[in-house]
């Protein structure tokens, strides 16, 4: 039978702030027929886009993208936060609720001319995969998608990024 992957999204009342209801990825993570069909859903919405990398920030887009490159046997590169990749290279900024975060790519994680699917657990304000795109560009890789588990619809992050195409499992308002 088919999953109903929002049986596996737990929502928080108030985490991290008064008023804010977290939706949780935990336990699809922790449920492996779950997971395994939740990876299954994005690899079948890849599998004809001809992707030869997967790249996704830190962290949970790592959670996401990991086994979807394994799959469909392509290589992954993670986006991470400041401080954290060793050898050269590119940044892109994005707005946070308060202030700024900036993420990074290592310059030889994407060849000019590559294809590659963007995977992230969840679109909020789209921030986030704004800036993981930016540096996929940066590079002069080629974007030929977006995946996440999770869209949050009333936070407009798909205007951020309209020109993409956007896979997502399942959504809230
Ligand atoms: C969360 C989530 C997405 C992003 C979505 O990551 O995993 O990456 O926020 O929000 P946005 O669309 O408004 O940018 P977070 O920055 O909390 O990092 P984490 O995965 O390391 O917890
Ligand atoms: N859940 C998980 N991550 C998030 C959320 C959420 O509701 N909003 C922004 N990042």
């Amino acid at each position: 039978m088919a999953i109903n992957f929002k049986d596996y999204i737990a929502s928080v009342p108030d985490f991290p702030e008064p008023g804010i209801i977290f939706r949780d990825i935990s336990p699809l993570m922790a449920d492996g027929k779950a997971y395994a069909a939740a990876t299954d859903e994005i690899v079948e919405y890849a599998k004809d886009k001809g992707v030869e990398m997967i790249v996704g920030p830190e962290a949970r887009g790592f959670i996401v993208g990991c086994p979807v490159a394994y799959k469909l046997g392509v290589g992954f590169a993670p986006a991470r936060k400041k401080g954290k990749l060793p050898r050269e290279t590119v940044s892109a900024s994005y707005d946070l609720e308060y202030g700024e975060a900036t993420l990074y790519l290592h310059t030889d994680a994407i060849r000019p001319g590559q294809r590659v699917l963007v995977c992230d657990d969840l679109l909020a304000t789209g921030g986030t995969i704004a800036a993981t795109i930016e540096l996929v560009e940066k590079l002069g890789g080629i974007v030929v998608g977006t995946a996440f588990l999770v869209e949050l619809v009333d936070l407009h992050g798909r205007d951020k990024i309209k020109q993409y195409d956007i896979f997502t499992l399942t959504d809230y308002q």
